[in-house]
């Protein structure tokens, strides 16, 4: 309940999901209580383990169209699979050609996409093009992605399926199959999707968007735990992916130097086998349900958040990124004249329950883009972003409009 007796209603889903399906909570809780061992060694409860991480690799690769589970590779988090994809292909693109790689990115990236190729850049390690977005959609057009992206020069193209602050989703297929179309050999440059506000909520396949590196975190659309995350990896794209990360796998031990086989490659460590358990009921729920039951539902919630949020324009209500429905998820961010939008989402915690993210989201080109960077003029802030996920309501809907409404009056009002 909030301090004014209402329910607390979640919308800050683009972060990390909630509430979980009940089974999750309960396979790491069984897994933590019952098994405990860490998935490695022949004895029963280290083999259970290893049971429940292959189960999880085979669910995912049923999502995301991967012909194999150990072509799912584990991760802490959408971040780590990123920078994976990221050093790994710049660092395997140097030591092939001996060249610098050059990288294409859009507007809209997070900075798990941003910081990564800023950091190789700063180096002498990376070249980078960014293409811009149409500010009043936040789309990148698919021609200038492809028209950026030259075979033998090019290491990987990296997109951001659907955007954190404006929800708008990137034509993928259609870039995907530009970039195969510039050739299938090793020259070709590698396509990195960034899915972390996607999977889950659309339907993602790697083959049909000729993707070659899917990076996911499992703690968003997948309903899993934090610090669960996961890199997809196309067949044959492992030989232009170098390891940014090597130690102990539990196999081929007498060797001392890291093993070639998926998924021991890119997995170095213990495996979070506790989170990896709940992830896989997260997945196992999803498949269960069909991401278009869940997509279906999400339209059906963001459809009268964005009606209402845009009938508020009048009042000062400004909805950033407008893409169509069917091109877009159910991330809804939203300015106020009268209000700084940390204030504003204090405003709906505190006196209407309304759990919101304030602030700029780990996307500071898409605000500047927007005029809502504080390096804008006259000086944004931001935006409040309201999230959705499976479990939201059409009521917890209508109590968030309600309150928007009501605080967006009281802001012009004084
Ligand atoms: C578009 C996008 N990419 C990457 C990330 C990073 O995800 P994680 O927190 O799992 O590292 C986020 C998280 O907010 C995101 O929205």
């Amino acid at each position: 309940m909030s301090s004014q007796g209402q329910p607390r209603r979640y919308f800050d889903n683009a972060a990390t999901s909630f509430p979980k399906p009940p089974a999750v909570g309960a396979a790491m809780v069984r897994y933590m209580n019952e098994v405990g061992a860490a998935g490695r060694g022949a004895y029963a409860e280290a083999r259970q383990g290893a049971a429940v991480v292959q189960r999880c690799r085979e669910r995912v690769a049923r999502l995301v169209g991967s012909d194999s589970p150990e072509r799912v590779v584990f991760t802490h988090n959408a971040t780590d699979a990123l920078n994976l994809a990221i050093k790994g292909a710049a660092r395997a693109f140097a030591q092939r050609t001996g060249r610098r790689p050059h990288a294409v990115i859009t507007e809209m990236e997070h900075n798990s996409v941003l910081r990564p190729c800023n950091e190789l850049a700063r180096d002498g390690l990376l070249e980078l093009t960014t293409i811009p977005a149409d500010p009043a959609t936040g789309e990148v057009d698919p021609a200038d992605v492809i028209g950026a992206a030259a075979p033998g020069r090019t290491a990987f193209v990296a997109i951001n399926h659907a955007s954190n602050v404006t929800g708008t989703l990137q034509d993928i297929a259609a870039i995907g199959a530009g970039l195969r179309a510039l050739g299938e050999d090793d020259d070709r440059p590698l396509f990195v999707v960034d899915a972390s506000q996607s999977l889950g909520h659309v339907r993602v396949n790697v083959r049909e968007a000729h993707i070659d590196l899917l990076a996911f975190p499992g703690h968003k659309g997948l309903l899993g735990p934090t610090g669960t995350g996961a890199l997809a990896i196309v067949r044959g794209v492992e030989s232009r992916l170098a390891t940014v990360r090597e130690g102990g796998t539990g196999s081929v031990s007498e060797q001392d130097t890291h093993p070639a086989m998926l998924p021991e490659k890119y997995e170095a460590g213990s495996h979070n086998v506790v989170g990896i358990a709940g992830l896989s009921e997260g997945v196992a729920w999803l498949l269960e349900r069909g991401i278009d039951a869940v997509r279906e539902h999400e339209v059906a919630l963001m459809t009268p958040l964005l009606g209402a949020l845009e009938s508020m324009r009048a009042d000062g209500v400004r909805v950033l990124g407008r893409a169509p429905i069917d091109r877009r998820v159910g991330v809804v961010s939203f300015t106020h004249a009268d209000y700084a939008p940390a204030e504003l989402a204090s405003i709906l915690e505190s006196e209407f329950g309304i759990l919101t993210r304030a602030g700029l989201h780990c996307a500071p080109l898409v605000h500047r883009m927007l005029g809502t960077s504080p390096d804008c003029s006259p000086p944004g802030q931001g935006a409040v972003r309201l999230s959705l996920g499976p479990f939201l309501q059409r009521e917890d809907v209508d109590a968030a409009v309600h309150a928007v409404s009501a605080a967006c009056a009281r802001g012009a009002a004084a």
